[in-house]
């Protein structure tokens, strides 16, 4: 049984915070090799577990860097699963809650240059390090397989803008059906060796309107990527088939062994987007931000709009699996609107739990300020800021707002 407290807590994820040498990312990405330093926060977890205590949460998301665990094809760093094992002592010490994401977007370089998800030999090299991890690292109830599996397969294998850098219709496929497996793959093996896990994905959720209300094209773009985008995850998991349907191309459907394997489902919610039909790009799809209600955008550029997290949380509720918040948050500069940010999306999780809705827990993104994908080490979404010379932390206002916004709501 999942126990009945509110998860309040906040998400990282390691390459993030630490980078890695021997990730695919840190070749990918020019600025992360100006940064060499980045990596040397793997070393301050004691300090930065500390930070946790004082925001007063009792849950932390956070990830295994893969890669420093298997820096090399069949090479295992047991050093490092033991940092990892102290983390979660150190934790269950403090009565934090350690949730644990398997897989955060970044890859050992090895795997992403000789096996990347569209080749079978993924889904083996996968399962190892999983089954790896299940024996090694104890005392861990709640896990997330893969984080945002629909962005890792749109940014590495449709859009090129994340390693492995494919635009391949084929490869996509091949990916998605061999990610679905490895999920179902580690589902069985964390049950295997712990019974009582929890074991989720972290989906990435999006509020999708049409940009003119009217515009029968628009609105059919924008259930059209709802569909796509929200639910052929969900659907695969909640039914044992993907079914992918290109415009223009064959629509793709295939059986895989994945029905059911799902304790609960981690929803990440960030934004709104707009979408309009545009003949001039391609499949005419158009993705637009706007600040249509006037609560301002973030500095990624991104709406804030705090009713689609009830749209999208509706949405997974279909699943009728509990739901945790596994991500939410804002990057920005500016402490009040961030303020702004987390109480309004709290005021919509209040109503929806009031209506019933099964949810167990929300992780503000992030702890700290940390690297962000596409953007660098501008992006701010930290409740502690970072200085990157001297690698200190300080707490922000906003760090003591979310303090006092939990523990007015620890009753949920
Ligand atoms: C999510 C990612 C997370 C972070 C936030 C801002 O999509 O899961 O790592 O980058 O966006």
């Amino acid at each position: 049984m999942m126990p009945r407290t509110f998860l309040w807590g906040v998400a990282t994820s390691a390459f993030q915070l630490e980078g890695s040498p021997y990730a695919d990312w840190t070749a990918w990405d020019s600025e992360l090799q100006a940064h060499p330093e980045v990596t040397h926060h793997y070393h301050l977890y004691k300090k930065d577990l500390k930070l946790l205590k004082e925001l007063g949460v009792n849950a932390y998301r956070f990830s295994l860097e893969w890669s420093r665990i298997q820096p090399v094809e069949n090479q295992w760093d047991t050093e490092v699963l033991r940092h990892y094992q102290d983390m979660v002592d150190l934790l269950r010490q403090e009565e934090i809650e350690p949730m644990v994401t398997l897989h955060h977007f970044t890859h050992p370089k090895w795997f992403i240059e000789g096996c990347p998800w569209h080749h079978d030999r993924s889904l083996m090299r996968f399962t190892e390090y999983v089954e790896r991890v299940a024996k090694e690292l104890k005392e861990v109830r709640y896990w997330i397989t893969f984080n945002e599996p629909n962005v890792l397969l749109l940014g590495g294998y449709l859009d090129g803008c994340m390693p492995p850098g494919l635009r391949d219709r084929l490869s996509y496929v091949r990916a998605f059906e061999n990610i679905l497996r490895a999920h179902g793959r580690a589902f069985d093996i964390l049950h295997a060796s712990l019974p009582e896990a929890w074991v989720g994905v972290a989906h990435n959720m999006v509020a999708f309107s049409p940009y003119r209300r009217w515009n029968p094209l628009d609105q059919f773009l924008a259930s059209t990527a709802h569909q796509y985008y929200n639910h052929s995850l969900l659907d695969a998991l909640r039914t044992g088939f993907l079914r992918i349907r290109f415009p223009v191309l064959k629509k793709i459907e295939m059986a895989l062994p994945v029905q059911g394997k799902l304790d609960y489902l981690g929803v990440n919610y960030y934004t709104r987007i707009h979408v309009r039909f545009n003949p001039l790009r391609p499949m005419g799809l158009e993705l637009k931000h706007e600040d249509r209600d006037g609560l301002g955008l973030t500095d990624m550029g991104w709406e804030i709009y705090p009713r689609g997290m009830e749209r999208t949380l509706k949405e997974a509720s279909k699943l009728g699996l509990p739901i945790i918040i596994t991500e939410n948050g804002v990057a920005t500069r500016d402490g009040q609107k961030k303020e702004k940010f987390i109480k309004s999306h709290l005021d919509i999780l209040e109503q929806c739990l009031q209506r019933g809705m099964d949810i167990r827990g929300y992780f503000y993104w992030s702890l700290m300020d940390n690297y962000e994908w596409l953007k660098g080490l501008d992006a701010k979404y930290g409740l502690y800021s970072v200085n990157y010379d001297t690698l200190e932390r300080k707490a922000t206002p906003v760090a003591g707002f979310y303090s006092y916004l939990i523990k007015k709501r620890s009753h949920f």
